[in-house]
């Protein structure tokens, strides 16, 4: 099969690198090779090279910088998407792409599933959000994966999310200071390896929540690493207020995977574990 990775040199675009099947001729632009923006570039790309499935982990993830530049943040998050999704409907190529549980407002307490109705507080939830509607609107058949607090290493994002600066934070001795929100923090593998797993069953399309089990705060998720990292929490909670408005909870969960007969993504506890040789 050949696969294109739109975001390769992203945090899950290195775990997709990482844990892709060998029979596969992976096509792995940089961004200035093929910039999603570029729709033109996008189909003659998929077109020359045959792409059967196109894996889109390019995003503008940075929520500060979509909340300053909402236009550049629709773009790469909603309208390009959309247009590429359409070329791959056109060109009979699947696309896959990756959304985010800051499509919710955050005011639910337990975790959001998919039937819940998204209601984004913040630009980069609301670019998200339209890429969803966009993308399903102009490719009916593309799959959309919600996911929530990506955490592991790559060469680019290393350090940059939550759950790397708590390990980072606890094997210095150092307290962590931490906002009281609830995730449902999923291994960059994990959600790479379960991406892999659906190309197995090329019916399943829509939107499809695809985390590590589990809601957790980040002060639990500190508890969490110092007791498997045998160290010692140290947690202050950040009382300042975010530039911009952030969902208290974005956790989520799937009803559709059991039913759906899907493999079921492991608890966060495990992921954890098992990321820390990573870290360590
Ligand atoms: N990280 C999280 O906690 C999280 C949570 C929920 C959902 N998600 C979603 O999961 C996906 C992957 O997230 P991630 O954390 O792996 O992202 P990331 O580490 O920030 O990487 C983003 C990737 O997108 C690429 N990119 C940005 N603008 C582009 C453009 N105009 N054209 C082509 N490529 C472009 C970047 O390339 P450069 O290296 O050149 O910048 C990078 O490879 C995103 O859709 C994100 O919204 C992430």
């Amino acid at each position: 099969m050949n696969v294109l990775i739109m975001g390769q040199s992203g945090l899950l675009g290195s775990y997709l690198k990482r844990t892709a099947d060998k029979k596969d001729e992976l096509f792995l632009p940089e961004r200035n090779e093929l910039n999603i923006k570029d729709t033109q570039k996008f189909y003659e790309y998929i077109k020359k090279n045959k792409i059967d499935l196109c894996i889109n982990a390019a995003g503008l993830t940075n929520v500060y910088l979509c909340e300053t530049n909402v236009e550049e943040a629709f773009k790469v998050n909603a309208y390009a998407p959309a247009e590429c999704a359409k070329i791959c409907r056109e060109e009979k190529s699947r696309f896959v792409h990756v959304s985010t549980g800051f499509v919710f407002d955050g005011k639910k307490i337990s975790s959001y599933v998919e039937s819940d109705i998204p209601s984004p507080i913040n630009a980069y939830g609301e670019s998200k959000d339209r890429g969803e509607l966009f993308i399903l609107r102009d490719n009916p058949d593309a799959l959309i994966l919600r996911t929530d607090e990506l955490f592991g290493r790559s060469a680019s994002s290393a350090g940059h999310n939550v759950i790397a600066y708590i390990i980072g934070q606890l094997l210095s001795g150092k307290t962590a200071t931490l906002y009281p929100i609830k995730t449902s923090p999923t291994y960059g593998y994990d959600l790479a390896k379960f991406i892999w797993s659906l190309k197995r069953e090329p019916e399943v399309k829509g939107i499809l929540h695809a985390v590590n089990k589990g809601a957790f705060t980040y002060a639990e998720v500190t508890e969490i690493a110092a007791r498997l990292t045998k160290t010692k929490a140290s947690v202050r909670t950040r009382n300042d207020v975010f530039k911009y408005k952030v969902p208290q909870n974005c956790s989520l969960e799937s009803e559709k995977i059991k039913s759906m007969n899907l493999p079921e993504m492991r608890c966060f506890e495990d992921a954890l574990k098992d990321s820390l040789r990573e870290f360590l």
